[in-house]
């Protein structure tokens, strides 16, 4: 009998090794190798469906041009994040922690799109499981199999025998083939799946979506190498106590990585969040101090988003500084601008800051409106809700321009704002014809402080 084979396998990286190392030479991390037994059968490869497709080589201006054909998924915060919907033949991987909604989402895809024959395979959850979950989303689409099974070798005769026009995977992780010996979740073994399907994807032109998991550190779980395998890689977020989730691209072959889709999750799946100035914004009856508002971007979006600051005496020796949402040392250095060019004291003050939503923004277009909610905060002087801000400051306190800012106006415009705080230097780019919104330009962080509070 043939021996078996095994090598090492670094479970951070994927890298490879004939003998065991401690510290990983490619991704420098310590103790990841382990060891797993990739035996190959010898002879052929069972899943032969599409092997007998040979390719060969091509001129270049022999190939067909064209535009790539898109499915559209009826989901418009997803079409949008793909760059305008699921290209055929196109392999993404969703990821995102446990219980964040990827089944939800991916399920509520394959149901919504009528008349298109989905394949839907979940090494998870039972049939019953989804089905319950169907139930609960509510739409039906008479084409969408649900198959129960982690061989991917069943499942490419499956796959023949359906001919799905769209292939979705509940998770990597609980794949396995034949030809590998180690166990499912393996990083030999996750590899080897995604090169299957990838292959498949190709071959057939059939779209396939590959559900993964998040490691605690926030990576795919196990294999970086995934990411390189797949032609988009979608990342599923979102603060679980809030209802609202996020999904972006961190690497799109077809389209930008800078857009951003929005759902609330509710009784009845996810919802789409079309306008999400809506919702990141509290519309309140009374004024509070610490409370503005900036108009910001997120890809080519633009959306109004609440900040709120709470500026108060330190309690202890050491100022506490801390932001959710906002690079914490951003903050630090528009404290001290603030200190140094305003001559505020802040040095002995406790500074909280809190993006809306849950949302992470770095858009520094919000210099501005976080400066203004730390000196409402610190003069107790709440600032009219009908004002929005955006500018970026620069460390000697000046107030520079940023980019799309007609878009942001016109943003802040349609939702109704009076008036808009903006750079002077943004100024000439505008067009002011149809805006019904005042426009206020500063230069410099000091005149900020007398818009406000006069
Ligand atoms: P799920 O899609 O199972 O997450 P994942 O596949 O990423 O692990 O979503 C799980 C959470 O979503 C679960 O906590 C229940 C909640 N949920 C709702 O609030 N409403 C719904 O309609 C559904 C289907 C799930
Ligand atoms: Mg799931």
């Amino acid at each position: 009998m043939a021996k078996s084979k095994t090598t090492f396998f670094c479970q951070n990286c994927g890298a490879q090794s004939s003998k065991w190392i401690g510290k990983c030479p490619s991704c420098f991390e310590w103790n990841t190798y382990v060891e797993e037994v990739i035996q190959r059968e010898s002879g052929k490869n069972k899943s032969t469906i599409f092997s007998q497709n040979v390719a060969k080589p091509v001129k270049i201006k022999e190939i067909k041009s064209g535009n790539e054909t898109r499915i559209n998924t009826k989901d418009q915060e997803l079409n949008r994040v793909l760059g305008g919907g699921l290209v055929t033949g196109s392999l993404v991987l969703v990821g995102g922690e446990p219980g964040i909604g990827k089944s939800t989402l991916l399920l509520q895809i394959a149901l919504n799109l009528a008349g298109l024959r989905v394949l839907y395979i979940t090494g998870e959850e039972s049939e019953q499981q989804i089905k319950m979950r169907a139930n609960r989303i509510g739409s039906s689409n008479e084409d969408c199999y649900i198959l129960a099974e982690t061989q991917t070798q069943n499942i490419f005769q499956h796959i023949e025998n359906i001919q799905p026009q769209l292939v979705i995977i509940d998770s990597i992780q609980t794949l396995h083939t034949e030809i590998i010996d180690s166990s499912a979740g393996s990083i030999s073994q996750i590899r080897e799946c995604a090169a299957e399907f990838q292959k498949y994807s190709k071959v057939t032109n059939t779209p396939v979506v590959l559900i993964g998991h998040i490691t605690k550190d926030g990576g795919l779980a196990g294999p970086k190498l995934l990411e390189h395998m797949v032609d988009t890689v979608l990342q599923f977020e979102g603060e679980r106590n809030y209802g609202y989730r996020i999904i972006r691209a961190v690497k799109n072959r077809f389209g930008s990585t800078a857009e951003l889709g929005i759902y609330e999750m509710h009784d009845a799946g996810l919802r789409q969040v079309t306008n999400p100035s809506e919702i990141l914004i509290s519309h309140r009856d009374t004024q509070l101090s610490g409370i503005t508002i900036a108009a910001m971007m997120e890809g080519l979006r633009p959306m109004m988003i609440e900040t709120q600051a709470l500026v108060s005496t330190a309690a202890y020796g050491t100022p506490q500084r801390s932001s959710t949402g906002f690079d914490a040392r951003r903050l630090n250095m528009l404290l001290a601008v603030l200190e140094k060019r305003c001559g505020f004291k802040l040095g002995t003050k406790d500074v909280f800051l809190n993006i809306a939503g849950g949302l992470k923004v770095d858009d520094p277009a919000l210099d501005l409106a976080i400066i203004s909610s730390i000196l409402s905060s610190s003069e107790d002087i709440p600032v009219d809700q009908n004002i929005c801000f955006a500018g970026e400051i620069g460390l000697s306190g000046e107030i520079r321009s940023i980019n799309r800012i007609d878009q942001r106006i016109s943003e802040a415009n349609k939702l109704g704002f009076e008036k808009i705080v903006i750079s002077k230097y943004n100024q000439k780019s505008i067009d002011r014809k149809k805006l019904n919104i005042e426009i206020i330009s500063v230069s410099k962080v000091d005149e900020v402080f007398n818009i406000l509070f006069g």
